[in-house]
């Protein structure tokens, strides 16, 4: 092993190591720069140290129990251990952790727990902290709790939220002369709120000057999230307070809390104090607060015993809620529990005659159940399900449950710690949003910032495109609730349609509780501070989206049953709104569809335009050319019966049949003669953009469409695009069907390479990446250039977006489950190379060359796999005979053996 060895002081960092060509050992000081932050100081160092070691080791830790990585830098103490992992990608160890295990298990360990812990050490504020709020979220696709100190209330450092999957309410506020109506995810009331008084003195609150040290870690591996904080009061009295909070996966209404107080150089009378609050609000998005943000009404509040309950009701969509809480202490003197309550409060108290060094602690359960998925009375069934176990046999218990999801969602990238424990990162925050066991009992679909905060009110969007991927490799019957979920609003997507002048279905852009349009038509501008009018809701390939998750989820999984029943009515239902929108052009002989918007939200209309919508966006008219040939090929091949009932269901005939195919063949699309595609027509006529002159006067200039407008320019006017746009039809279809698909609309490509490298070039050149979901896509439009440094790139920054919050306090407001989703679908698809969008699995590597190793386990057509892929070969293993496409060739794989496949060396650089 090849260690890097550091002393850390406060005002230098003394690093020694081999230089393996010279043999010798070499010793240098790294000066901090007290001016810079640690983050600028520590990258700066990385300049300074030699490429290759396995291994950071901490001379000389802090001796404390929390972890042996922590160390005194620029007069405070951090945990170094963070700052080099996330710098190096290798394990950062501790001497004494050396010394106790030897180096190699050391470092082994630390590798294993880095992978499974997301920790943070230390206070933080404001939307930094509330970022990590959200990544430190628990929840189970039930409900979420926000990841905040049990001690916070909501204030501009903490926002402690819980949400259940689907409730939703909505309130109307006048603004900018109009009633504007918003539908939220509706924050529950925080029955996490816990904290502790001495000698019945005021309750403790978090404030910086008496947190001496504190580290909160989510162990990922079986969804627990502790707290340690040492605590040290103006008085004197210095304590130490051990939390820890998870969510059951089983019984899935319920999350636990426990609550230990220790004191450290005293004695006296602790109270250890618990609530359930109702006196809260949908208050976690600045730039929502103007609107009507109480959507909830409490109604009763009662407390016997160690049990309490509040009962409440949403006040538009009427969802009662009802939310429980029993307390207890494993202590072997059974403390007194005393209660209160108020009319939105309930508190419940134990008090314990502490003695010095001694561990005193409550432990509580807390059950939430609403009249969406509970049918009779809620407060019955609540109590005859009332859930309370010792805290032990409930970690015993979600252990061994976030084991078998593990082992499910198995995936292990060899050779990068920070890379796999961000992927363990987003695998996480996908299951707790959405599981196949929870969801079965649910009308939800999972809303673009998970359960985990309220931006965009919770909403659901076209980004399932990028999540259920990854639900479908390993959970379909999961992929089959979620698309239920648009099943059931199918009605709401065909009044949509007719009310817009349409046939057929019309999914709204946005999506909550029944299915109609929740887009805004106005919107914020934080630069300004102006309400703007939002034509967002013109982007109807969400539609496309929905159609092509039914497609992807029926391909990957062979539910025939799911096809028939919904499936299919739904397909026909959403082509027979394309065709509705396609219109005849005589003079060209070619279909147009008008008034859309493509993913690329900057374009929202024509320059100087007074009404908005684009005509002829190339990823709406590709897709819906691919959506009408699949329906094709699926009525060449079902039985003349189901076919009967799907078109007598969705007033499909013949003469649609026809109709689809006639549009298929002659959508029009703006087509260059350098074989450059444009996101729309009229795309090439729009001016250029200096982009450095804004960068110089803005630095950051992802939101390009609200500097220009707050300049009183529109980016309208340029070809400047916020993601992917006309390119995206390549990362939802293999290369082989895009080009089948241009050939078909009547634009053959000449030279594929070419094609390919002028467009990619072309659109990145003009691309901010002002969605989140932005760079994912150029990562793996990257690879098909073989631009492997790009692709690195893009991806780690993809990675890396929500856990640096690289959108500027974004994250604060929930995390972006799309490009978490899209993350996890570029590494298996595209890194390890295996394609599941076709009748059968094609193989083809291109693995990161930072990366030995990706081995996964996954799903295709009830067929299950496991995949190791390095620089050199596949390993296949099955659990039922098949076949693989490997270069156009296919590979037969027997059950149970493992098979081996040796390809060319691809490397990707990091
Ligand atoms: C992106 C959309 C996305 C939405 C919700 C926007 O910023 O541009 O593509 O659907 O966020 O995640």
């Amino acid at each position: 092993m090849l260690p890097l060895y550091l002393t850390v002081t406060d005002k230098y960092l003394k690093y020694s190591y081999k230089d393996i060509d010279r043999n010798e050992t070499v010793n240098r000081i790294y000066n901090l720069n007290l001016a810079l932050d640690l983050d600028a100081n520590f990258s700066n160092f990385k300049s300074k140290v030699p490429e290759f070691f396995d291994v950071v080791v901490i001379m000389n830790p802090i001796d404390i129990e929390i972890r042996d990585t922590i160390v005194s830098c620029a007069n405070r103490p951090i945990d170094i251990s963070l700052y080099m992992e996330n710098l190096f990608h290798v394990p950062t160890v501790g001497i004494n952790n050396v010394k106790r295990y030897g180096l190699q298990k050391a470092t082994a360990n630390e590798k294993d727990y880095a992978g499974w812990h997301l920790d943070y050490f230390g206070t933080y504020e404001g939307k930094k902290e509330y970022g990590q709020e959200s990544l430190l979220t628990i929840g189970n696709g039930f409900f979420g709790v926000r990841g905040t100190y049990l001690e916070a209330r909501a204030n501009d450092n903490n926002y402690p939220g819980t949400y259940v999957a689907g409730v939703y309410n909505q309130l109307s506020t006048f603004i900018n002369n109009q009633d504007i109506a918003n539908e939220d995810l509706v924050n529950l009331p925080n029955a996490q709120y816990t904290t502790f008084s001495i000698d019945d003195g005021d309750f403790f609150e978090l404030k910086e000057s008496d947190i001496e040290m504190v580290y909160r870690t989510l162990n990922m591996k079986n969804g627990i999230f502790s707290t340690i904080m040492y605590i040290s009061l103006q008085n004197g009295k210095k304590l130490k307070v051990t939390t820890k909070k998870v969510a059951h996966t089983h019984h899935f209404h319920s999350y636990s809390l426990q609550y230990t107080v220790q004191p450290l150089n005293f004695s006296g009378k602790i109270k250890i104090y618990t609530e359930i609050d109702g006196a809260i609000s949908n208050k976690n998005v600045k730039r929502y607060r103007t609107l009507d943000h109480h959507h909830l009404r409490i109604d009763k509040t009662e407390v016997s015993d160690n049990f309490a309950l509040l009962l409440a009701h949403t006040r538009n969509s009427h969802v009662n809620i009802a939310i429980s809480s029993i307390v207890s202490s494993p202590n072997e003197v059974e403390p007194k529990i005393h209660s209160d309550k108020s009319q939105e409060k309930i508190g419940q108290y134990m008090t314990f005659d502490a003695k010095e060094n001694e561990s005193y602690t409550l432990e509580k359960t807390v059950s939430i159940y609403t009249s969406l998925e509970t049918k009779g009375d809620l407060i019955e069934v609540l109590k005859a399900n009332t859930y309370h176990h010792n805290f032990s046999d409930i970690i015993k218990n979600c252990t061994g449950a976030w084991k078998e999801i593990w082992d499910d969602e198995y995936l292990e990238i060899d050779g990068d710690i920070t890379s796999q424990k961000l992927l363990r990162m987003n695998a996480y925050h996908l299951t707790i949003t959405a599981h196949q066991n929870v969801n079965r009992h649910l009308d939800v679909s999972v809303g673009s910032r998970g359960l985990h905060g309220e931006a965009y009110r919770g909403h659901i969007f076209w980004d399932e495109l990028f999540i259920l991927p990854y639900y479908n490799i390993h959970y379909p019957k999961l992929v089959k609730s979620l698309l239920m979920y648009r099943y059931n609003r199918l009605d709401a997507a065909k009044k949509y349609a007719q009310e817009s002048g349409y046939t057929g279905a019309m999914y709204p852009w946005q999506s909550a509780m029944y299915g109609d349009e929740q887009s805004q038509s106005i919107h914020l501008n934080p630069i300004t501070n102006h309400w703007e009018p939002d034509n967002s809701r013109k982007q109807h390939h969400v539609s496309l989206a929905i159609a092509y998750n039914v497609w992807n989820y029926y391909n990957m999984s062979n539910d025939e049953d799911f096809l028939q029943e919904y499936g299919l009515e739904m397909l026909l239902n959403i082509a027979k709104f394309w065709i509705s929108l396609a219109s005849y052009d005589k003079d060209t002989k070619k279909y147009n569809i008008d008034d859309v918007m493509g993913p690329d939200e900057f374009h929202e209309g024509y320059p100087g335009a007074k009404t908005g919508g684009l005509k002829n966006n190339s990823y709406t008219n590709i897709m819906t050319s691919w959506l009408f040939k699949k329906i094709e090929q699926i009525v060449n091949r079902e039985s003349s019966e189901t076919l009967r009932e799907n078109f007598s269901r969705a007033h499909f005939t013949d003469e649609d049949i026809e109709k689809m195919h006639d549009i298929r063949c002659n959508l029009k699309l703006e087509y260059n003669e350098n074989e450059l595609l444009g996101q729309f027509e009229g795309y090439f006529n729009l001016k250029l953009i200096n982009f450095d002159f804004y960068r110089r006067q803005y630095g950051n200039i992802e939101r390009m469409d609200r500097i220009l407008k707050a300049e009183g320019d529109s980016p309208d006017n340029y070809q400047v695009a916020k993601q992917a746009d006309a390119l995206m039809p390549l990362y939802n279809l293999r290369l082989d069907t895009f080009l089948e698909i241009m050939d078909d609309l009547g634009y053959p490509v000449k030279d594929r390479d070419k094609f390919i490298e002028n467009n990619i070039r072309f659109y990145l050149s003009r691309t901010t990446h002002g969605s989140s979901l932005s760079r994912i896509v150029y990562s793996m439009l990257a690879l098909k250039v073989d631009d492997l440094d790009l692709a690195w790139k893009l991806f780690d920054d993809s990675l890396t977006s929500d856990y640096y919050d690289i959108q500027g306090g974004t994250t604060a407001e929930g995390i972006h489950l799309g490009v978490m989703g899209a993350t996890l679908n570029v590494v298996i698809s595209y890194f390890a190379g295996v394609d599941y969008r076709g009748h059968e699995l094609e193989i083809d590597p291109k693995v990161p060359e930072i990366w030995n190793s990706i081995k996964f386990n996954m799903n295709f057509k009830n067929v299950h796999y496991y995949f190791e892929v390095d620089h050199e070969k596949i390993k296949i293993k099955t659990d039922k005979d098949t076949q693989v496409l490997f270069k156009q060739q296919q590979v037969p794989i027997k059950a149970h053996q493992e098979h081996v496949i040796n390809y060319s060396k691809v490397i990707v650089q990091p």
